[in-house]
């Protein structure tokens, strides 16, 4: 007997041999199952609840082949896609000339630099740079896939300020989208990024902020899974402010639960996709601040209520955290958690790994073999912290 409810849920009830095969079940996500012996040959009667199924795609072994591989190996993401206007306020702090050539230079010092693909799964890329190249026309894309690297491209157009919410923000990029995807396919991309911010105060996130960003994530990563890119989706609780680790907690689950069932709604297979989480932090100006224990313990918990175990990895943002604390923060969550979760905690830094090059390079020729050591530096302490295996001694060797 099958009955349809109407809405989101389907409720199956039906016969099916000892071993629950009926073929209708399988490959489908459900939430409540219950089976019981109902006849003297030993059939079972099952009763089973369960949501919409993500669709199925020509696709869908590459989706999770690059998801997997994205997480493998201890490795994690080097996010160096920093908009234009972001990458020249970066150079500027530095009076590095904020042009078309430094970006270019900059870019392909970190993507030629020897043995980041040990530490390196994948780098996401921005809309200009994924048309660069090295001074030799070499293409980035290439550089990258030859060092083992899996190339990815940010695909937002920014936050915009949301209307009729002051202090809130909105990510914007839906249009046109489909096209552009297609595009990035073509020029070697496997995955995507899209990043939601989400400020914390007395008074914010606002519900309505919150499910906006949530429903463009799940918009955006139902695109990707079509063109057959992975999609990394981030909803960033923001630093900012003085917000304590508590609120920050608060909104954070409550972020990561609309987003998780709009990513349901909008049928996104979670297998195939990567989830970009900030920390769970204290405000940068909150007066108490908290050990690199406490953030582990917390981040940790929040993921758990709220992060589905079929998502293979989650890869955390840096958000402004030094270099060395967001090494120190993820190893502890992986020297405490690793054997008992679901999903693989990694890192897609772009500060916390770029940040010392930078400051090194300054956009002088000449420093750039000192840059790509510290670059590499950075990728291996992160590595060690995917094992449990970071110390602070690694910052001075
Ligand atoms: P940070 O690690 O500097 O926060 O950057 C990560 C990122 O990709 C932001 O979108």
């Amino acid at each position: 007997m099958e009955t349809r409810a109407s809405g989101l849920a389907h409720l199956v009830l039906r016969d099916c041999d000892a071993r629950g095969h009926g073929g209708l079940f399988d490959d489908r996500r459900f939430a409540l199952a219950i089976s019981w012996p109902s006849t003297a040959n030993g059939a079972h009667r099952r009763l089973k609840i369960f949501g919409e199924p993500p669709i199925t795609y020509m696709n869908t072994q590459l989706l999770i082949d690059t998801a997997n591989k994205l997480v493998a190996d201890d490795k994690g993401l080097l996010a160096m896609d920093e908009s234009n206007p972001t990458c020249n306020k970066r150079f500027a702090k530095l009076n590095i000339p904020q042009t078309v050539e430094a970006r270019r230079a900059y870019r392909e010092l970190i993507v030629t630099t020897l043995g980041l693909g040990e530490c390196i799964s994948g780098a996401i890329l921005y809309d200009e740079t994924i048309r660069q190249q090295k001074k030799d026309g070499t293409t980035f894309v290439k550089v990258l896939t030859d060092a083992g690297i899996i190339p990815g491209i940010k695909v937002d157009t920014g936050a915009k300020d949301l209307a009729a919410h002051p202090g809130e923000k909105i990510t914007e990029g839906l249009d046109g989208l489909r096209e552009r995807l297609k595009e990035y396919y073509q020029m070697g991309a496997r995955f995507a990024k899209w990043r939601a911010v989400i400020a914390t105060s007395a008074d914010i996130p606002s519900r309505s902020c919150i499910e906006a960003n949530a429903h463009a994530l799940a918009r955006y990563a139902a695109l990707c899974q079509e063109a057959g890119l992975v999609p990394i989706v981030e909803p960033e609780v923001l630093m900012d402010g003085d917000h304590t680790l508590e609120q920050c907690r608060a909104a954070t689950e409550e972020v990561l639960r609309t987003v998780f069932n709009q990513l349901n709604s909008q049928r996104v297979l979670l297998e195939g996709m990567i989830l970009k989480p900030n920390m769970v932090l204290p405000g940068l100006n909150c007066p108490t601040q908290a050990s690199v224990d406490e953030v582990a313990n917390i981040t940790v918990k929040s993921l758990w209520r709220t992060v589905p175990a079929a998502v293979p990895g989650i890869a955390f943002l840096s958000g402004g955290q030094s270099a060395e604390l967001a090494s120190a923060r993820l190893n502890t969550m992986n020297l405490r958690f690793k054997s008992k979760l679901p999903w693989a905690l990694a890192f897609s830094f772009a500060r916390a790994i770029q940040q010392p090059a930078l400051e090194i390079w300054r956009g002088d020729e000449a420093n750039v073999p000192a840059a790509q050591q510290a670059l590499l530096h950075r990728a291996r302490c992160n590595r060690a912290a995917r094992r449990g295996e970071y110390t602070a001694a690694m910052e001075r060797t």
